[in-house]
């Protein structure tokens, strides 16, 4: 098999991989895109989130070097105003479903991120942006997902 098809043959299954994902966006920064991303059942934008209901990220990334500690940074936009999502879980190291702290470089790590919509919030679109950090403050992955909350069905 010559490189050039090799190339197509992987591009076509990861193409076939992304489209049952939620679509992201990257965060305009240098920080990499997980490789894969599951919000609920969420395949189009902008994700619906249900006022009263607990969603559900999972995301798939790979460690970028050896890593200690994980800290989860959730921040919504909407109407030009940031704010920094209130997470209960604070030690990412918590959050891990396959593997735990300490993690070696070139890990696969799938982490679950839970956010409750609460009851009050208002049914807004909005912007959420969610990055993983390490022990140093580096950003390990991010991505920029559109929401929108919506009543309960
Ligand atoms: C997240 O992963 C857990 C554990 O593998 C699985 O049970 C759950 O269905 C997944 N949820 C989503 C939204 O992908
Ligand atoms: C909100 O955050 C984005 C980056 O995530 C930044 O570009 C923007 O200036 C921030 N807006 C405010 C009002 O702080």
């Amino acid at each position: 098999m010559n490189q050039f098809f090799k190339s197509v043959v992987v591009i076509v299954a990861s193409l076939a991989l992304v489209s049952c994902d939620t679509p992201v966006t990257d965060c305009e920064n240098d920080v990499s895109l997980p490789l894969q991303i599951q919000i609920n059942d969420c395949v189009e934008s902008p994700c619906e989130l249900e006022r009263g209901s607990t969603v559900v990220m999972n995301v798939t990334f790979r460690a970028p070097h050896y890593v200690e500690g994980l800290t989860p940074e959730v921040i919504a936009t909407a109407l030009g105003v940031n704010v920094t999502y209130p997470l209960s879980e604070t030690n990412g190291c918590n959050s891990l479903l396959n593997i735990r702290c300490p993690i070696d470089a070139e890990e696969i790590i799938r982490y679950q991120l839970q956010m409750p919509i609460l009851a009050f919030y208002p049914t807004i679109s909005l912007q959420i942006k969610f990055t993983i950090y390490d022990e140093n403050s580096n950003g390990l992955m991010c991505f920029v997902v559109a929401a929108r909350v919506v009543l309960a069905s």
